[in-house]
């Protein structure tokens, strides 16, 4: 049985490759960093990173990781309400709490986990949860899964567009909750979800929001606090959800953070906490460190805020459209998928590492590279950068 399933796993792998979608993995051997090593090719400045505050490599959030692997070990090699919890758990959640202004939060080994436990273990069958048309892949996943799980309904309101939604809320006025999740930044296009608006609706129609806060958090905001501090409104959306492993620290994990009571009915009954380890206590740590390297830090998030800036209108400059906004997620939309994987290919010839991305993963005939733009590059990396965009833009014909 296994050899041809094999084999026939082998012949769609060749048919990737024959069309020029397949992801080749591309080892580094050094800390994510604005210059990192790769193997195979030396030095590249990375602008394909989520690490936009640029605390991977700081020596406070590595220090923390070594104290907790010295302290705790690797970890309590089980699940937490069965073998016990590490403190620094407790420690990061009332700190991920604090940062986004909610009265708790609970941690999980990533947001993909957060995502999923929401729906599946917060409603039931007589809800409907309804969601932005582009909403992250773990969202969707997370959606789907609850559908099957509680028999809840689901919907799908096309992208920011309120009117849809409201005619969506309105057609579910029946239903015990109505719970809208949307991102607050949306990842592959870098745009801000409007959040003023959303929780004007949610409210008018008595709807729960759940904001998914993962390329956000450390990055929006006076702060870094978030799409919430970005509009003013800290305190005002019902549930955020958020990942450990981009702007705080890098490594892994997730947040949900909301109500007392939210957090603790998901520590009860959500399935990826009961029959899940717990985030290893050295990730734990630096997410800490992290999370208190950025209370310490604004200037980090002004920074970041120049470096997009700089980027953004040296990009319009050299002639390239960039998806406008202002976060530091800078798409530029090539069209065919092939020739979002050849600039980036040509790019990291250049020594620059930017990805590119084509359908599944984005609609057909939009493929993109997204350039990612982080505090920690220095006006020289960028300007590098720039310069070898150009000259492989200007080789392709794009500009
Ligand atoms: C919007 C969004 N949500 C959730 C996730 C998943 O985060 P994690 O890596 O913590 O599972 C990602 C990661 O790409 C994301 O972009």
């Amino acid at each position: 049985m296994m050899q041809p399933f094999d084999a026939r796993l082998g012949a769609e792998l060749a048919g990737f490759r024959r069309d020029g979608v397949y992801k080749r993995l591309l080892y580094l051997d050094s800390p994510q960093a604005p210059r990192a090593r790769m193997e195979g090719i030396g030095e590249v400045i990375v602008l394909s990173s989520n690490n936009y505050l640029g605390l991977c490599n700081v020596p406070e959030v590595v220090a923390a990781g070594k104290a907790a692997l010295d302290r705790f070990g690797a970890g309590t090699a089980s699940v937490r309400f069965i073998c016990g919890t590490f403190t620094v758990h407790r420690l990061l959640e009332q700190a991920c709490a604090r940062l986004v202004g909610t009265a708790a939060s609970l941690s999980f080994v990533s947001c993909w986990n957060a995502n999923e436990a929401v729906p599946g273990t917060l409603l039931g069958e007589n809800d409907i949860v309804i969601s932005d048309q582009l909403n992250h892949a773990s969202i969707i996943d997370g959606i789907r899964l609850a559908k099957a799980i509680t028999k809840c309904q689901t919907a799908v309101y096309r992208h920011a567009d309120l009117t849809d939604l409201t005619e969506k809320l309105v057609a579910a006025k029946d239903r015990r909750v109505r719970m809208v999740v949307t991102d607050g930044v949306f990842s592959m296009e870098g745009a801000i979800a409007k959040l003023p608006e959303l929780a004007d609706i949610c409210r008018k129609h008595d709807a729960v929001l759940v904001v998914d806060d993962s390329h956000a958090t450390g990055v929006l905001g006076k702060t870094g606090r978030g799409t919430a501090e970005h509009f003013g409104m800290v305190g005002e959306v019902d549930i955020i959800t958020s990942t450990l492993g981009k702007a705080l620290g890098g490594a892994a994990g997730g947040f949900v953070a909301s109500s007392a009571n939210v957090c603790d009915y998901l520590t009860q009954r959500a399935r990826p906490q009961l029959f899940s380890n717990a985030l290893p206590p050295t990730v734990a740590a630096s997410a800490l460190a992290s999370v208190e390297y950025l209370e310490q830090h604004p200037e980090r998030v002004e920074q970041l805020r120049q470096n997009t800036r700089y980027f953004r209108d040296q990009l319009l400059a050299s002639g390239f459209k960039p998806i406008p906004g202002e976060t530091p997620i800078v798409p530029v939309i090539l069209g065919e998928t092939a020739k979002a994987i050849e600039m980036s290919n040509q790019l990291l010839a250049e020594g620059v590492f930017v990805t590119g991305f084509g359908y599944p993963v984005v609609p057909q005939g939009q493929a993109r590279i997204r350039c990612q733009v982080s505090a920690a590059h220095s006006r020289d990396d960028l300007d590098q950068a720039l310069s070898a965009i150009r000259t492989v833009g200007q080789r392709l014909g794009i500009v």
